[in-house]
This record gives C-alpha cells, structure tokens and sequence, in this order.
C-alpha cells in the first residue's frame, strides 16, 4: 500500500484527533505539513507530531503556497465548517483527495460542487463521521445488515450534550450561521449520520421543530427532527446543547420487528440494549462491549476512520464515509431548518437550502 502524504489544514480544537490518527497510522500515512493562519496554532500541532509520532512537520500559515510547494497526496481540512467548501475545492482544482471534517459544507449547492469536482479530477471525498467505526456501532449495522432487526419501524438519535457559552465566545464562528449552524448542525449531525445509516440511507421527508432557548448565540440551541425513510422507517432525533449541567448523553436506538439495540453512553459507545429473536455468534463479542465511555466526546473514531481512507484512496474505492455519504446528514439538518422556517415537511430529494437561508428571527422562542 502507497505511504500517502498529508497536509492538515486547520489546526484548532479538533486538530489533535488528526495528529492522534497521524501517530496511530505510521505505516500508511506521513502528516508532511500543518497549516493554520494562527502559526502559534500550527507550530503547537507540529509540535504534538513530533512528540506522538517522531518526526517533524512543515508548518505553514497559506494553504495555497503549502499546495504550490509540496508533493503531498491528500489533504485534511479542520477550519471553520463554513471554509470547508472553498478550501476542499482549491485542494481537489490541484488534484488531491480530500478529507474533511464535519459538516462537509453548510448548503446542498456547496456540497453537490465538491462532489462534482471531486468526481471530474478523479479524486477521493471523505467525511470525519469517526463515530461509524466505534466498535457497537460496527456491530449495529452489521446486524442490521444481516436482516437481524426484520422489517424495520423506527429509530431514535438523542444527543443531550451541553454547551457553555464560553465554549460559544472563545471561537465566535460557532453559532453563527454563515460558519457553522447551531447544534444540530454542529454537535447532533453525528448521530443524525448514524441513524440516517442505520435506518436505510434514503431520507423521504423531513419535519422539524427548533428553537434558540439558552445560549446568546444566532441559531439553534435544541432541536427536534422527524424523518421518513423511504423504506417507511421513522427516524425521531431529539438534540440540545442545553442540559443542565452537563453532557448527558448520545445514544442510538434502533428498533425493528425482530430486534431491538440501543448505544449510549457519553457518546454512542456503550452497548446498552441488545435483544434479538435469533441469536448469533456475534452476541458473544457485543456482550464484551459493554465498554467505558471515551476519555472526551470526539471519541477515537478518527485513527480508524484514516485508516479505512487510506485504503480507499490506494484501492480506488469509496470510503465508508464517502462525500456521499457525508451529504445525506448534512442534508437533513438543511431540510430540517426549511422545516423550521416554513413550518412545512420539506422533501429530500432536490433539496436547495443554505444554513445562510436562516435568521436568528426563525428560530426565537416566543414566551
Ligand atoms: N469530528 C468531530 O467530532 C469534530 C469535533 C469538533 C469539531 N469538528 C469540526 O472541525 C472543524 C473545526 O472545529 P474546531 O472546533 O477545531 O474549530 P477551531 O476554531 O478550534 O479551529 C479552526 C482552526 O482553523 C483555522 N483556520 C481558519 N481558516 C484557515 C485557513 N484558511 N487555513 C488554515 N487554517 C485555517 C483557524 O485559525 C482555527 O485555528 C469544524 O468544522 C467542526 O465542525 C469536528
């Protein structure tokens, strides 16, 4: 397999999880350069390299000079959610794959043109859903793929997460919705992929209803989504950064005619249901996983979700979290904000929704 060489661009909060995959795939990948327009910010994450993997990065504070002068095969974007269009389609116009962070993009038309130009220079799109390769994660879906779960009626993603203002007010871009969204966009899109994943992957119609209640920030602080999938499975997310006073829980159920799993925990890594008609092997291994929560909620999808694109990129496959893959989430949160500003179902399928199409005035509380 080809050693791929990488470029982070976007060196903030999240970055460590892309120095961590770094030093947990030496074989397969060497980070050759960090860049961050805050060098102190580049320089700490060179740093961090060095002391997780043993070499030195180059650090640079343009991405566009670090694309004109390295020899590099993929590059990682970690910026503000509404920079990863831009920066993703400099990066593919110079033919590297690309591997950005969640959200992929902040409108449908953003996100259709990086999967446009990703396709037309014949490069590889992936999308940081780390939380697909948690272990029980894997696992549901396997089930669910073996048809253990029977006709499929229902499934729930409840993110009960808190943010603090401080958290808002030490990067202003959060809450905003040119760069960011509010919490479902930001914190509950994870396990929004994961349900959307589980029950089928072909969102139908989507109903909403959010509100700004707690935090002095322009979008959503809680949302409530309804999804109808074309299988005829429900989908029902309940998401908030409001709980008081802390994170309480993300968790995944999924319920069908002949079986029944829920994962929680602080961040969908704890198996905490398991029932099924028919037993399998697999119980035995899912018993095991009843597992500890992860030390932070990032959890360590990433080193696994860097190795699987990798291998993608080498072998001329999709990744599991492909740009196709990563579209449908944000799509739903997208459809989702039309539901709240018109307070219609919206349809998913031909979706044309930005997250600039809202106003804090769509989602003020009356009362
Ligand atoms: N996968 C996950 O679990 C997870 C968790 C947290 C954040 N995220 C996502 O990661 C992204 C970053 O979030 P964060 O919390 O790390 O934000 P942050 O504000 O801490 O970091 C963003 C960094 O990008 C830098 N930047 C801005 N423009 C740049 C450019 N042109 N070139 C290079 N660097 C640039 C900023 O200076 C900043 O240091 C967001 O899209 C967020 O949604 C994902």
């Amino acid at each position: 397999m080809k050693k791929l060489r990488f470029l982070l661009i976007g060196c903030g909060r999240i970055s460590k999880n892309h120095i961590a995959a770094a030093a947990a795939n030496p074989d397969t990948m060497e980070l050759c350069a960090v860049c961050d327009p805050v060098v102190e910010r580049a320089e700490a994450k060179a740093q961090m390299l060095k002391e997780q993997a043993g070499y030195d990065a180059a650090v640079y504070t343009d991405y566009h000079k670090a694309l004109e002068e390295l020899d590099i095969d993929v590059c990682s974007i970690a910026t503000e959610s509404g920079y990863h269009a831009q920066i993703a389609l400099d990066c593919i116009a110079h033919g590297k794959h690309v591997l950005v962070e969640k959200p992929m993009a902040l409108s449908t038309k953003d996100a259709e043109a990086m999967l446009r130009a990703a396709e037309a220079n014949g490069v590889t799109l992936g999308v940081c859903h780390q939380n697909r390769f948690n272990a029980p994660i894997q696992e549901l879906h396997k089930a669910i793929e073996d048809g253990r779960f029977g006709k499929l009626v229902n499934g729930t993603a409840r993110i009960l997460w808190n943010r603090t203002m401080p958290y808002y007010t030490q990067a202003p871009w959060r809450g905003t919705w040119a760069q960011d969204g509010g919490t479902l966009m930001n914190q509950c899109i994870h396990d929004i992929d994961l349900l959307q994943w589980c029950l089928g992957g072909e969102p139908e119609t989507v109903m909403a209803m959010t509100g700004n209640y707690l935090r002095d920030i322009e979008a959503e602080d809680f949302g409530s989504i309804l999804i109808r999938f074309k299988n005829g499975a429900i989908g029902i997310v309940e998401g908030t950064a409001c709980v008081y006073p802390k994170n309480l829980e993300e968790t995944l159920s999924i319920f069908g005619a002949t079986g029944c799993a829920v994962i929680g925990g602080l961040a969908v890594n704890r198996v905490q249901t398991w029932n099924f008609e028919t037993p399998a092997p697999q119980d035995e291994l899912v018993a095991k996983l009843a597992g500890t929560d992860p030390k932070d909620v990032y959890g360590s999808g990433h080193n696994q979700l860097y190795a699987n694109f990798i291998n993608a990129v080498n072998t001329h496959t999709q990744p599991l979290v492909s740009g196709y893959e990563g579209i449908k989430a944000m799509k739903i949160v997208l459809a989702a904000y039309k539901s709240q500003k018109t307070g219609k179902a919206v349809a998913f399928d031909g979706l044309d929704f930005a997250s600039t199409d809202m106003t804090s005035a769509d989602v003020k509380v009356n009362g």
